[in-house]
C-alpha cells in the first residue's frame, strides 16, 4: 500500500465518533463540470471559516468550555481541531456544533506539519503566550499566493512583553504576564490583529491596537471573546482598545455567515445569467458584510435584493466586465478577486483587476487562459478582455479562491471542464459541488 493511503487510513481511524469525515487533505478528487446552465434555487451559506478559525484558537485562553455553533465542515477546521487536540485540548464536534475545552493542556507547540498546511495555525500563538507564558509555533514559510510574513504578530507580542526567538524554524515565545501597551501595525493584517487582540485580553492593563483590521471576522471574534469575559472596545474600527482581565471563562457563540462563500455563490449565479434567467436565493447570509461585492455585481448588471439574513441575485444576460481594486475591509476583498475574474472573462468589455494585498495572487490567470479567457497581466493588474464564451478544458486548482474561480469558469464554459487538485477548494467550501448541483449546475465530484 502506498504511504499516502496508509496515512489517510490512520487519520480516519483516529477521528472521534460522531464526526463527519473531514475533506481529505490528500484527496486527488476532481470536479467534472458541464457548463451552460443558469443557476436557480435556494442554498444555505455555511459559517465563516475565517471567523471560526480564530474563535477555536480563542478556546486556549480559558479552562472553561467554549461552545461554538455554525462551524463549517471544512479541511481547515479539521486542521485546527487536530492542532488543538495535539496540545491536549478536547474538541468534540457534532455536525456544525463544536465544543472545545482547554483545561488539560499538555503542549504549547504548533508543529511545522500542521502550520505548513494551514497558515492560520499561527492564531494559537497569541492565546498560548498570554495564558501559559510560552509557545513554540512553526514559522509558516511561503505560500502559493505570496510571501505572507508574520513579523507583525511577532512585533506586537514583543511590545506586549514577550521575548521571541527563532529556533530551528520555530518561533519560541516566552513571557511573564503580558503588559498592555500601544501597538501600531505597519500594515492592516487580519490574523495579526486577531492574534494580538486575543493576547491582550489576558494582559495586565490596557492595550490599544492602531491600524487594526476592520474585517467582520475580527468583530465576530471580539464578540466571542466578550462573551468569554473580555473587555474590548472598537472592534470593527481601526482602533481596538482591550482592557486586560485576570481570566476568561467559557461561553457560547454562533459563528457569523461566510461572506466569501456568499460572494462566490452570487458571482457563480450572475455569471450563468449569460445562458438564461439565473435566480438564486442565499439563506443564512449576512449581506451587510458584502457591500463592495454587491456593488460590483450590480455594476456587472445583476439585480440584487438583500434581506436581513438572505440575499437574492437575478441575472438574465451576459455580464458587463467590471474593474476593481482589492484592499482591506470595507473595500473589495482579495478573497473575491479571482471569482470576479471568471465573471469578467465572459463579460462585455474590459475589466481591470488590481490586487494590492498579496503579490502573487494571479495564479488562476494561466488556468483561465486554458479555458479561452483573454487576460494580460500588467504588474499587479490583470486586464481582462471579455469573450462571448469560454471552452471547457482540464485545469488545475492552485489555491483556495483560485479554485473557486475555475469552478465558476467551468459553469460558463461550453463542454466539459475538469478541475484537478480540488483539495484546495475543500479547504474553504463545504461540498460546493452538491450545493451547485442543487441549483441546477451540472457538476460532480469524480475520484
Ligand atoms: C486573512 C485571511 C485571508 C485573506 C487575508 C486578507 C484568515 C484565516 N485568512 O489572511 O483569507 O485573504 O486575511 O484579507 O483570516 N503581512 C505582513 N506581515 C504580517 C502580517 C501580514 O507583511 O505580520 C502582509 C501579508 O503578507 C499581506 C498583508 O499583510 O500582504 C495582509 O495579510 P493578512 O491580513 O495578515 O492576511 P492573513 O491574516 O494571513
Amino acid at each position: 500500500m502506498p504511504d499516502s493511503l496508509r496515512f489517510t487510513e490512520a487519520v480516519r481511524f483516529r477521528r472521534p465518533p460522531g464526526e463527519r469525515p473531514s475533506p481529505d487533505p490528500l484527496s486527488m478528487d476532481k470536479l467534472k463540470i458541464e457548463g451552460g446552465v443558469p443557476l436557480r434555487g435556494e442554498v444555505p451559506v455555511a459559517g465563516a471559516k475565517n471567523a471560526a478559525l480564530p474563535i477555536l484558537a480563542a478556546a486556549l485562553l480559558t479552562d472553561g468550555e467554549l461552545q461554538v455553533a455554525n462551524v463549517p465542515q471544512l479541511a481547515d477546521i479539521a486542521t485546527m481541531a487536530k492542532l488543538l487536540r495535539g496540545m491536549g485540548v478536547r474538541v468534540e464536534r457534532s455536525g456544525t456544533d463544536v465544543v472545545v475545552r482547554a483545561d488539560a493542556v499538555t503542549s504549547t507547540e504548533a508543529p511545522y506539519e500542521l502550520v505548513k498546511t494551514m497558515r492560520a495555525s499561527v492564531l494559537v500563538l497569541g492565546p498560548l503566550v498570554a495564558r501559559f507564558g510560552r509557545a513554540r509555533v512553526s514559522l509558516p514559510g511561503g505560500c502559493a499566493i505570496g510571501a505572507r510574513p508574520v513579523d507583525q504578530h511577532i512585533k506586537g507580542l514583543e511590545l506586549l512583553g514577550a521575548t521571541i526567538r527563532i529556533d530551528h524554524g520555530y518561533m519560541v515565545a516566552e513571557a511573564p504576564r503580558l503588559k498592555g501597551t500601544r501597538i501600531v501595525t505597519d500594515m492592516v493584517t487580519v490574523t495579526g490583529t486577531e492574534n494580538l487582540m486575543m493576547a491582550a485580553c489576558l494582559a495586565n492593563g490596557e492595550t490599544v491596537i492602531e491600524n487594526a483590521a476592520r474585517e467582520p471576522e475580527v468583530v465576530d471574534l471580539a464578540n466571542c471573546l466578550t462573551a468569554m469575559g473580555a473587555r474590548i472596545k472598537g472592534a470593527g474600527t481601526d482602533r481596538i482598545v482591550i482592557e486586560g482581565v485576570q481570566r476568561l471563562g467559557g461561553a457560547r457563540h454562533r459563528v457569523m455567515p461566510d461572506r466569501i462563500e456568499t460572494g462566490t455563490f452570487l458571482v457563480a449565479a450572475a455569471a450563468t445569467g449569460a445562458f438564461g434567467a439565473a435566480d438564486v436565493l442565499l439563506r443564512d447570509a449576512a449581506p451587510q458584510t458584502l457591500d463592495a461585492v454587491l456593488d460590483k455585481l450590480r455594476e456587472a448588471g445583476a439585480v440584487l435584493e438583500a434581506g436581513a439574513n438572505s440575499v437574492r441575485v437575478r441575472m438574465d444576460k451576459r455580464p458587463r466586465a467590471v474593474s476593481l481594486r482589492t484592499a482591506p475591509y470595507p473595500a473589495f476583498p482579495t478573497d473575491m478577486q479571482a471569482q470576479f475574474m471568471a465573471l469578467d472573462a465572459i463579460g462585455e468589455g474590459v475589466g481591470r483587476i488590481t490586487e494590492t494585498i498579496f503579490e502573487n495572487r494571479f495564479m488562476h490567470v494561466l488556468e483561465l487562459q486554458r479555458l479561452g479567457a483573454h487576460v494580460a497581466i500588467e504588474g499587479n493588474t490583470a486586464v481582462v478582455q471579455g469573450v462571448p464564451a469560454l471552452s471547457g478544458a482540464k485545469v488545475m486548482a492552485t489555491d483556495l479562491r483560485a479554485s473557486a474561480s475555475l469552478v465558476i469558469a467551468g459553469l460558463v464554459a461550453s463542454g466539459e471542464t475538469i478541475v484537478d487538485r480540488i483539495y484546495h477548494l475543500d479547504r474553504g467550501y463545504d461540498r460546493v459541488e452538491q450545493r451547485l448541483a442543487a441549483l441546477g449546475g451540472r457538476i460532480e465530484r469524480v475520484k
